[in-house]
């Protein structure tokens, strides 16, 4: 069953989504309306298409993941794709097989999109420049993390109508935080006021060359913010102490009951996750009523169909 698509004014043309940036704003609202439609038809029990049938993703994950890679797996399903899951762990990397080598033997296999993690930011970029299939970047090193992105942005505005003139405070990690960086893009695109917020050790130098506003204080700017969206303190790329111990960062950057009373009465909660409960958050904002977290994970399933199904649409719109 086909989808019939709200028109755009234009067609989507990206063959390729490695990041955010330099997306824009109707192009950003194409990929929300699609995913709405996916979601839409999901909720009426109409969860698959035959939009992708005959077509190969090949989901590439050379860093760990759960909500990504078992989201890009089931959109690709969901979608009437043959689906290829490949492991660094496992595979022939440990026999000495390279990058390139190991994304050229998948696409000899027929892959037509290949979903892309990897630990070196500009990982997914390189392949676009060696391989004939399209690349949807699943997070590259502390770069971007598109699809999080949008489905960050796409929770907010489904909730609030509109991100123009909301105010969003990414806090914690921002310096080795990819999440960061595809929510700074998408939302300035689309309008809102961005803060970002945690300790000067964690806020990359010149971050307000985004347009960003920064803050080391979670207790000054709770009641001015719309949403809260938690990153989690990336432990695994940190270099070196960037706090004195994990119950000061809590301490001071920890979204807790406590705090809630001080930010605004509709404040939406969001995290990318994984999340440490007890560290960016405890467990009864996790799960209380302003959390958004699952409903991220929702949405994630219907972006990433979205993404899919628009990056195939520009390949056949190329030949
Ligand atoms: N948010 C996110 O990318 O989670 P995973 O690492 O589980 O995919």
């Amino acid at each position: 069953m086909e989808v019939a698509s709200a028109p755009s004014t234009k067609p989507w043309t990206r063959k390729h989504l490695v990041g955010l940036r330099g997306v824009s704003a109707e192009e950003l609202q194409t990929i929300f309306r699609r995913a709405a439609e996916y979601k839409e038809r999901a909720r009426n029990g109409e969860p698959k298409s035959s939009e992708l049938a005959g077509v190969v993703v090949a989901n590439l994950f050379f860093e760990n993941s759960t909500r990504t890679r078992t989201s890009f797996s089931l959109a690709a399903r969901r979608l009437s794709a043959d689906v290829v899951d490949f492991s660094a762990s496992g595979s022939s990397l440990s026999k000495g097989e390279t990058f390139i080598d190991t994304a050229l033997t998948i696409q000899a296999m027929g892959a037509d999109q290949m979903v892309v993690r990897h630990s070196s930011s500009g990982a997914p970029q390189f392949l676009t420049r060696h391989l004939n299939c399209s690349v949807l970047n699943a997070g590259d090193g502390t770069h971007e993390h598109p699809t999080q992105g949008l489905l960050d942005v796409f929770t907010i505005q489904e909730r609030r109508g509109s991100l123009q003139g909301a105010t969003v405070a990414l806090v914690g990690d921002i310096l080795h935080s990819r999440v960061a960086r595809s929510n700074i893009w998408a939302l300035k695109t689309l309008g809102a006021r961005v803060i970002v917020c945690g300790p000067a050790t964690l806020i990359p130098p010149h971050v307000t060359e985004l347009g960003v506003e920064v803050s080391h204080s979670l207790d000054a700017i709770l009641g001015e913010v719309d949403c809260l969206n938690l990153l989690r303190v990336q432990f695994e790329r940190q270099r070196g102490a960037f706090f004195p111990s994990i119950a000061e960062y809590a301490h001071l950057y920890g979204m807790n009951g406590s705090r809630l009373l001080s930010a605004r009465r509709d404040v939406l909660i969001l995290a990318p996750g994984p999340i440490n409960r007890g560290v960016e958050i405890t467990p009864d904002v996790a799960d209380g009523s302003h959390s958004m977290i699952l409903d991220q994970v929702s949405n994630g399933l219907y972006i990433r169909m979205a993404c899919l199904a628009l990056l195939q649409e520009a390949r056949r719109g190329s030949v």
